[in-house]
């Protein structure tokens, strides 16, 4: 296969696009998906102080290195989630990247900034590991990027990730989620925006991506995640992109551009109307936010 643009011989074939790329040619055919994302949707611009959050994964170590390389300015957060060795080295992937580019890591850990870690509070709940590692995550970047002045915060959410979730939002017609699933949630009073530039860009792009660049990342599954909804999500998905090339990024692609906007009002609506915490100040329907609920259980258990 040759390179669709200069036609020497290509190093990645992007089934999708039916095309393959040399290598400079696709740097910037990530480049250019990134660069659509951010300008189609608003995402941020030269003057916005970009908070990317960074798991040591391929996805965010990627993001980050396609905005630095467009010219954003873009420092990374990581969140020491207590998971034993792969948080360790996970952390030192998402460090040894920010050493490399010279650029801004910020750090929060769960154990030593709020007494937890996710398997303790997994087992204080008796819940699923992922469902207090989402709502921590969520909670601390936003309110991270808003005690430190940052103006949105990206995530490395790709194009197998949100097809995944979309689909399981779908197959049980969840409008709520719906409704607040889009590249872009804009800020509104304690909740800081949030923005998704790789939803244009797949797992294996990514991957390959990392590899071409000379990143090295953390390449196993979060441990606690394993046979998670998603996983198969993304497996039924990846069968029907073989029968069919293209079906993921256009049931994607479709949702975002035509159907999204059906539900988003009614999710607005439900960000507004809320008080605030009386722990921490963020904004919550109840009296103490889920975070400061979750953290109070997770360290009297722990
Ligand atoms: P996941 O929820 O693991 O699929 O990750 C989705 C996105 O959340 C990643 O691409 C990162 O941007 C962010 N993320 C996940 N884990 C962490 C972490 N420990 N620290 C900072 N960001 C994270
Ligand atoms: Fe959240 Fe594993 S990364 S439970
Ligand atoms: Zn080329
Ligand atoms: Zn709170």
């Amino acid at each position: 296969m040759k390179c669709r643009v200069c036609r020497a011989p290509a190093v990645v074939d992007v089934r999708r696009h039916n095309a393959g790329f040399c290598r400079d040619h696709f740097v910037r055919h990530c480049e250019e998906q990134v660069r659509r994302a951010v300008h189609d949707h608003h995402m941020f611009g030269p003057g916005d102080r970009v908070l990317v959050a960074v798991s040591g994964g391929k996805d965010s170590l990627a993001l980050w290195d396609l905005l630095l390389g467009l010219g954003h300015h873009a420092e990374g957060l990581y969140l020491g989630l207590g998971i034993g060795g792969y948080s360790d080295e996970s952390y030192g992937h998402a460090a040894a990247f920010a050493r490399r580019r010279d650029a801004t890591l910020h750090t929060v850990d769960l154990a030593a900034d709020h007494g937890y870690t996710i398997p303790g509070a997994a087992a204080a709940t008796r819940r699923s590991p992922c469902g207090a590692c989402g709502l921590s995550k969520r909670h601390l970047f936003n309110s991270y990027a808003l005690d430190h002045g940052f103006d949105v915060v990206a995530t490395g959410h790709n194009l197998d990730d949100e097809a995944a979730v979309l689909l399981g939002n779908v197959l049980r017609w969840e409008e709520g989620y719906l409704g607040r699933q889009h590249p872009v949630l804009p800020a509104s009073p304690g909740f800081v925006k949030k923005v998704k530039p790789l939803y244009r860009l797949g797992e294996r792009e990514m991957a390959a991506y990392c590899v071409l660049q000379g990143i090295d990342y953390q390449v196993e599954e979060c441990p606690m995640a394993a046979g998670n909804r998603h996983l198969g999500y993304k497996e039924l998905l990846n069968d029907l992109e073989l029968r069919s090339p293209g079906s993921k990024a256009a049931f994607l692609f479709g949702f975002v551009e035509r159907a999204h906007a059906r539900f988003a009002e009614d999710a607005a609506g439900q960000r507004d109307n809320l008080g605030t915490c009386r722990e921490c100040g963020a904004p919550t329907p109840g009296e103490v936010c889920a975070f400061c609920r979750l953290r109070e259980r997770a360290r009297i258990a722990g």
